[in-house]
């Protein structure tokens, strides 16, 4: 197995191999913009991961690692026009550079981009791959109109605040690394179970995505941080504050969640004070331990030696101690 980096390497290499120029640009530019921003590359890392995991060797699993990483790239350009994001990867999204339409036809044609990136695989995989991507995909818009719905509500319980991240983002990290798995052609159980694995990844992931969105630094997040408070997002943040926090401080806490200002400024900090005061904070580091670590407890059935366990493991650490 490789590192991290060189799979990231192996990735953008890959990503490099594929550009062409076309026409329109005004539709393949904004593609071209987004992917060229690079991102993490967690997700297409993980599929590679997986492939070589189960023993395949990773340049076959590339086709698919793309794909996923095209969707998710998809998914960023029309949720941050869903949240009214500005900033993206220390840069502006694709509908501030561009307009809202750009945004919305080029987000349309990267989820078929990433679909043909299947059709490089024999049928049989092909098929396999085709059903979980297209399962996956709708649950990620469910998950992405839960999200939307939340804004408005007063009563988000926290099982439903639960699903709703495990639609909008564990299942896509689930689905990558089972599709290492299918392209490895291993055992059905040995697939359930890597993609047991990267869901738990997923909602640690998103747990702390949501963390990051408000106590992030700035000069590094790469996004506009405190858009979730701008927004009034029902994160777990929230949820335990309301749960926590003192009769007062719930009831400016669910007064601020009800208006949409100009001027943010005093808000985000009342609301990251609450955070803190009420235990909200901690109880969130908390639950991203825990579901990270119920990730590695089914790291431990998977039929696998333990060297590869390991670099999973170490995967799942550093996940935990990101910044952006
Ligand atoms: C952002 O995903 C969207 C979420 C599901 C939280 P990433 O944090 O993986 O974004 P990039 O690709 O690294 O920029
Ligand atoms: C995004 O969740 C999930 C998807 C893109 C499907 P967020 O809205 O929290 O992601 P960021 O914070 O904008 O990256
Ligand atoms: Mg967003
Ligand atoms: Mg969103
Ligand atoms: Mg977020």
């Amino acid at each position: 197995m490789h590192s991290i980096f060189e799979y990231q390497q192996f990735i953008s290499d890959y990503l490099q191999e594929q550009y062409e120029e076309k026409e329109p640009r005004n539709l393949y530019e904004p593609i071209h913009y987004i992917l060229k921003l690079g991102g993490k590359r967690m997700r297409p890392v993980l599929t590679l991961m997986s492939a070589e995991v189960f023993d395949v060797d990773y340049k076959k699993a590339l086709p698919a690692a793309l794909a996923v990483e095209v969707f998710h790239n998809f998914s960023l350009i029309h949720d941050d026009i869903m949240d009214a994001a500005p900033l993206r990867r220390g840069n502006e999204t694709v509908h501030e550079k561009w307009d809202i339409n750009t945004g919305i036809l080029s987000g349309d044609a990267m989820l078929i981009l990433a679909y043909q990136y299947f059709e490089r695989y024999e049928p049989a995989i092909f098929k396999d791959l085709a059903k979980l991507f297209s399962k996956t995909a709708l649950e990620v818009c469910e998950g992405q109109q839960w999200d939307v719905d939340f804004e408005i509500r007063e009563d988000v319980t926290i099982p439903e605040y639960l699903k709703m991240i495990q639609y909008k983002t564990a299942v896509l990290v689930g689905a990558a690394m089972k599709m290492g798995a299918i392209i490895a052609e291993t055992s059905t159980e040995n697939a359930n179970l890597i993609y047991d694995f990267g869901l738990n990844l997923g909602l640690a992931f998103q747990l702390q995505d949501d963390y990051l969105d408000a106590f992030g630094d700035p000069e590094t997040f790469g996004k506009q941080v405190g858009g979730d408070i701008i927004e009034n997002k029902k994160t777990y943040l929230y949820l335990k504050a309301i749960e926590f926090a003192s009769p007062s401080d719930k009831l400016q806490l669910n007064q601020l969640f009800s208006i949409h200002l100009e001027d943010n400024f005093e808000k985000i900090n009342t609301v990251k004070n609450i955070f803190n005061t009420s235990g909200a904070s901690s109880a969130t580091k908390q639950a991203i331990q825990d579901y990270t670590f119920k990730a590695f407890e089914t790291l431990q059935k998977i039929n696998i030696d333990n060297t590869k366990k390991d670099k999973l493991k170490s995967f799942g650490e550093n996940l935990m101690a990101r910044k952006v």
